[in-house]
């Protein structure tokens, strides 16, 4: 008999954002004749930069001639784009990360799911709440918690990020082995102060445990917090930290990825001998993946480029712009809220609204979509998330229509 893996039994029913795209698909067809602007997931709008295309075009023609042509790339990805990654997004930031340190991926998504596997069922993970699911649920499918009760699943250490902590979870007392941070932060759209982020490097070397860092958004920063973990001193060590081309050059759908592994981080068997996780996650990926194909990595390059560098913050420039029309408004109506301006979240305090009721109150009565905070976690109940992924005149409709309900 063919048995079910149990732990997805522990899962909510439906992944958020598919939750969300249903409820926004049904209303749609309730009421057709409404524009919808969708200010929910953090999918961008604007298309490819121009030296992308031309790079992505190349690769394709490339493909096309039995002299260029390619066929399974290295796993890891192209030298040209390794290469190209450790030099511009860390040596020039002080951070001495190799070419071969450098993964290349299609996602971050599928990296920071996947790398769970890699680690034992027993550890003492903590999670940011409110915190972008797949984290969670990759550990619940793994196996790692107990059962969901409310709002918390057990055997998880929760990093409560409030107002009250500036939303910046304090470092824990206890020891724990596996912990998720994510900034600029993905929902709350704050960034982490250089010392902040020390203090948790500082703590994962006192107890041999592991950072895994999500800088998805990092190329946002308009402050002066650090652009990589890497450039805290001792990260290499302890951490490890994801990156996207998606939100910075609008790859959502093209999809390519970096996971940085250093080559000192280690972890430990039972015997507490050290294993090199680089090694590690090149064996899973040399296994289960087989790389990202060589017109997306070409199109990937150019954004290195100096015409791919005029034209990437040129799109972050457009999107960050609108985070001001949204904080404006949020000022007008008189709406408590952090993030914007070195991200592209806006996370808005609802008051005594829950967040469900407030999401669905914005969908029927001005046809905007944002996404509901508990969503994200328990901390979440009382927020929502507002997106800065569309054009100018739609967030300032959306804005209209939002002081119009309200
Ligand atoms: C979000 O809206 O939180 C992101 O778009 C999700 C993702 O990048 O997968």
């Amino acid at each position: 008999m063919i048995k079910v893996n149990e732990n997805y039994s522990k899962l909510k029913a439906s992944y958020l954002f598919a939750d969300i795209a249903k409820r926004v698909e049904t209303f749609q067809v309730e009421n057709p004749d409404k524009k919808i602007i969708k200010l929910g997931i953090g999918d961008v709008t604007k298309p490819l930069p121009e030296a992308c295309v031309k790079a992505f075009h190349q690769g394709v023609d490339e493909m096309a001639k039995e002299e260029t042509f390619r066929g399974y790339g290295p796993s890891g990805g192209y030298s040209f784009l390794r290469e190209i990654i450790s030099k511009e997004d860390f040596q020039k930031r002080g951070a001495s990360i190799s070419p071969d340190e450098i993964f290349v991926s299609d996602g971050s998504k599928c990296d920071t799911a996947n790398f769970q596997e890699l680690f034992a069922l027993d550890l003492k993970i903590a999670i940011p709440d409110p915190v972008y699911p797949v984290y969670l649920d990759s550990n619940v499918m793994a196996g790692r918690t107990g059962t969901y009760e409310n709002g918390r699943y057990q055997g998880i250490h929760y990093l409560e990020c409030t107002k009250e902590n500036n939303f910046l979870p304090e470092i824990p007392d206890t020891k724990l082995d596996l912990i998720y941070l994510c900034f600029p932060n993905n929902p709350i759209g704050t960034t982490a102060p250089k010392q902040y982020l020390k203090q948790w490097v500082d703590y994962a070397r006192e107890n041999k445990a592991l950072i895994l860092f999500d800088a998805a958004y990092e190329a946002f920063i308009r402050n002066d917090s650090p652009h990589s973990i890497f450039e805290i001193e001792g990260a290499k060590e302890v951490a490890v930290e994801f990156r996207s081309f998606s939100k910075v050059a609008g790859f959502t759908g093209t999809r390519c990825a970096v996971t940085v592994v250093p080559k000192e981080c280690m972890i430990y068997n039972d015997n507490n001998e050290k294993i090199s996780l680089h090694s590690l996650w090149g064996r899973r990926q040399n296994t289960k993946f087989n790389g990202v194909s060589y017109p997306v990595q070409k199109a990937a390059e150019a954004v290195y480029s100096e015409q791919g560098q005029i034209e990437t913050r040129a799109l972050i420039s457009y999107y960050l712009k609108n985070t001001d029309i949204v904080t404006d408004a949020m000022d007008s109506l008189g709406f408590d809220y952090v993030g914007g301006g070195s991200s592209p979240y806006i996370w808005i305090d609802g008051g005594q609204r829950d967040s469900w009721e407030f999401f669905q109150f914005l969908l029927s009565e001005a046809a905007v979509v944002c996404t509901p905070g508990a969503g994200f976690g328990k901390c979440g109940d009382k927020y929502i998330r507002i997106s800065a992924f569309n054009s100018h005149e739609n967030v300032e409709e959306a804005m209209d229509r939002l002081k119009e309900a309200l």
